[in-house]
């Protein structure tokens, strides 16, 4: 589906530019503000920024010059009100999701996320008090079946990790209006290049920024994005939480936004040449692209999002082994966890988590012996299908 962003600038004007009132200083490209704290200029002036809201020239917990650029960018760019950047992707889920609930409460949330949110859900009742029911995201009716009076939260990834399923956005937004419940969808896999939730009403988008908006694979970092005053409730939390990004790594986050727009355009257009070449390869059982016309979900993905991610599965024909084989024998992609990044990763989803899950678990999420994820990065196209073709064929 063709996004009408015709009445707003581009993605990739605002990346650019979105962020600049932030910067009070003469240098183009904005300074990082590496300090922990800022000078008051009386105990007046001291008392005023101590009780101040999101002060951002207090104490770097507190907020910070550079952050406040980065998150003026990303509010531009996934719509909302506000941002908070964290320390990492799972300080963001955990700041969005321990800002809102209180014992007692129920999450409705999905039976597959990235393993680290599934481990956080798994262990909030015996934690925290907090009741969670997990459903199958791909079945709309089953979030509806699931709510209960103490419901406070439905919490979605779309596409998931790693095997690219769909939550059906709208319909998750029209569930909870009206009821109390907060809906807060993780947007790492799509970026809001591809996808904005907040257009089809949900409340709160988060990041592991570490991803596609870091975009090099050298910053480890989140971001929370809603209204003003869910943001403001998350800085509260967070302040206990500690959950603080550097500001260099701040910074970084900013350079990686620049050419957000370029990169994950180059992202969407390699992984679907990649996932059309899988497709037809006799070595491949199946390929899991929301962007292939052979996606059971492709209709509802083509609704949502305007371009389909740099992020694949595909399951071999073969077992654990012939996956690892195939995964060492390519030489462009490099074996490592994480994603998003300017250079293609691989991982083996039976390996990474086969210590955390057993077979049977890993079987009922669907996560066969042969399955890899490949994060497909900005290599040329061509040598990438010559890589794939060359380690299938080996
Ligand atoms: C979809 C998704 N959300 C959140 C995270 C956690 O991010 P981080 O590693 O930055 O904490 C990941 C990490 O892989 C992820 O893939």
């Amino acid at each position: 589906m063709e996004r009408d962003d015709s009445d707003r600038e581009g993605v990739q004007t605002r990346a650019i530019h979105a962020g600049k009132g932030e910067n009070r200083t003469r240098a183009v490209t904005p300074p990082i503000w590496q300090t922990t704290t800022f000078a008051a200029d009386s105990s007046e002036h001291f008392a005023e920024i101590a009780s101040a809201t999101r002060p951002t020239e207090f104490y770097t917990r507190y907020g910070n010059p550079t952050h406040k650029e980065v998150e003026a960018t990303v509010v531009s760019l996934e719509g909302g009100e506000a941002a908070l950047l964290t320390s990492s992707g799972m300080g963001a889920i955990f700041t969005a999701l321990m800002s809102t609930l209180r014992q007692g409460d129920h999450v409705v949330a999905q039976t597959n996320h990235y393993a680290g949110t599934t481990t956080l859900l798994e262990e909030m009742p015996q934690r925290f008090g907090v009741e969670v029911t997990l459903v199958d995201q791909t079945r709309a009716e089953e979030f509806a079946e699931a709510l209960r009076p103490n419901t406070r939260v439905i919490y979605a990834e779309s596409p998931t990790n790693p095997l690219m399923q769909i939550t059906d956005l709208r319909a998750m937004a029209e569930l909870a209006r009206g009821r109390g419940v907060t809906t807060i969808v993780d947007n790492t896999f799509a970026t809001p290049v591809n996808q904005r939730p907040v257009e089809f009403g949900i409340d709160v988008v988060v990041h592991s920024a570490t991803k596609y908006l870091g975009g090099h694979s050298d910053v480890t970092a989140g971001c929370v994005v809603s209204s003003r005053e869910f943001i403001e409730r998350a800085w509260r939390f967070s302040l206990l939480a500690g959950s603080i990004l550097s500001p260099f790594d701040g910074w970084l986050i900013l350079r990686g936004l620049r050419t957000l727009g370029l990169r994950v355009g180059r992202h969407n257009a390699n992984a679907l040449a990649l996932a059309r070449f899988l497709e037809q390869h006799p070595k491949v059982e199946r390929v899991y692209y929301p962007g292939l016309d052979s996606h059971p979900q492709h209709a509802l993905a083509r609704t949502q999002m305007s371009g389909f991610t740099g992020m694949l599965s595909a399951e071999l024909r073969g077992n654990y082994e012939d996956a690892e084989r195939f995964i060492s024998s390519l030489r462009l992609a490099t074996y490592a966890a994480s994603l998003g990044g300017h250079e293609t990763l691989v991982v083996h989803p039976s390996a990474m988590w086969g210590g955390y899950m057993t077979p049977d678990e890993r079987r009922a999420r669907g996560l066969s012996d042969s399955l890899v994820r490949i994060s497909v990065g900005l290599e040329d196209e061509r040598d990438l299908i010559a890589d794939f073709t060359r380690a299938l064929g080996s």
